[in-house]
Order: structure tokens, then sequence, then C-alpha cells
């Protein structure tokens, strides 16, 4: 079966930058062509919902010079690819707090998210700004001002950025590192795991296939026998 929500923890653009002797930066504009790409493939192999993990609530550690540069490139896809993704009948959600950015990169994501709302062939989560812990306390924030005090697991998942979406069957790390990274915590406790040592620049249509060929192979017992 192909799994109907595939979630990536894109990592290793600097790496990959690195081993070319090039700046970091050009890592993540080959990674974007990797993104593109993916979401082509994913579409086509018949799944339904992908979410890749682009920026964290913990990347502002980084450089300014980097964040800038980064929030430049993720603008300019979202711009670029918003009428390639509108007919090919795919939805654009972002997760995560979006009140970071500046009026008119916000705008124009708001915008796409606006036009492509009523696709349904495929949805793109695009996890920006985005931590699982400060997705949890949102949640938990916005419960308590609708005075909900014994939530249960459905009420809870329908106030993060996912609701109304299954949780993730697979799980794909790039780049080795066994970690999530403050990634989707809830929304993963039963997804299957996946780590690669390529680079994210160099992840293909192939190697996502490898890893929905080693998801088929699981056997998911979701704690039964
Ligand atoms: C992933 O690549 C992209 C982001 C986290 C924004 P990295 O930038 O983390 O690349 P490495 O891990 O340093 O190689
Ligand atoms: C995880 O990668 C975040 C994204 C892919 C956006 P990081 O490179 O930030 O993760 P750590 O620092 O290795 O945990
Ligand atoms: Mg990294």
């Amino acid at each position: 079966m192909i799994p109907g929500h595939v979630a990536i923890i894109m990592d290793g653009n600097g790496r990959w930058a690195k081993k070319k002797y090039l700046p970091r930066i050009f890592g993540h504009r080959q990674g974007v062509e990797t993104i593109k790409e993916i979401v082509k493939a994913a579409n086509g192999l018949g799944i339904k919902i992908l979410t890749l993990y682009a920026f964290s609530t913990e990347n502002w550690k980084r450089p300014q010079g980097e964040i800038k540069s980064l929030f430049s490139i993720i603008g300019q896809f979202i711009k670029e690819e918003l009428k390639e993704l509108n007919d090919l009948g795919i939805r654009l959600r972002i997760l995560g707090d979006l009140s970071k950015f500046s009026e008119s990169v916000r705008s124009e994501i708001e915008n796409a998210c606006a036009v492509t709302s009523q696709n349904a062939k495929f949805e793109l989560n695009i996890a920006l700004n985005y931590g699982a812990r400060q997705e949890l306390i949102r949640a938990f924030e916005m419960m308590s001002e609708q005075g909900i005090k014994r939530p249960t697991e459905e009420v809870v998942s329908s106030f993060l950025y996912t609701c109304g979406q299954p949780d993730p069957d697979l799980l794909i790390r790039t780049s080795g590192e066994f970690r999530l990274s403050n990634f989707l915590l809830w929304q993963i406790a039963y997804s299957e795991i996946y780590v690669t040592n390529k680079l994210w620049p160099d992840f293909s249509r192939d190697d996502l296939k490898t890893a929905i060929a080693a998801f088929q192979k699981r056997r998911r017992r979701f704690g039964g026998l």
C-alpha cells in the first residue's frame, strides 16, 4: 500500500554545499529543486499528503544572513510555483507561525493557501517556523480559551495545524540523523521512520520509491499483535 501521508525532515543542505566547497545557501537553492521534484513524484505515486519541514523554531539560532536567504528562497518558491501547484490540483497549507514574517511575504503565502484551498487531489504542507512543542502549546491555549477542560485525542488533533488530516504513515529524514528535531511530535506517534544517508539536495524520485518500498515491508501493529 502507498502511504497516504508522508512527512519529510529535509536535512543536509549545508553539508551538500560544503562537500562542493560552496556557501551553504547553494545547498538550500538545490534543496528547493529537490522539493519541486519530490512534490511531483509524490503526487504521481498516489501519496495524498506530503509534509515538508522547511524551517524550525530552533533554526532562528542560525546566522541572520542564512535565515534571510532561506526565507527569500522559500518565498520565491511559493510565488513561482503557485500556478503549477494549482494546475496540478495541489492544496498548499503552512504549518507554523507566520507572524514573524514580513507583511509582504505573509500575504504572498496566505494568498497561495487561499488560491489553492479548494484543491483536493493532493495536499502539500510546508512546515515554516514550525515547532511541535509550540504547536501543542498553541493548541492548549486555544482549548483553554474555548473552555475545553477534558479534550479527547481527536479534539487535540483538531487544534493542530494539521487539523482534518490523517497522521503521517511514513516519516523520512535525510542526511543520516536519527532525531526528530521538534517535528510533528503528536502526529508521528505511530509513523514508520525511515532514515537515509542521502543529503536532501541529492534525494531523488528513486530514493522516495526506495523509502516507500521499505515502508511496505514493515508490519504495523499499532500495539496489537
Ligand atoms: C536543512 O539543511 C534545511 C534547513 C534546516 C533549513 P541544513 O541547513 O540543516 O543542512 P545541514 O544539516 O547543515 O547539512
Ligand atoms: C531540522 O533540521 C529542521 C529542518 C529540516 C527544517 P536541523 O538541521 O535544523 O536539525 P538539527 O539541528 O540537526 O537537529
Ligand atoms: Mg541540518
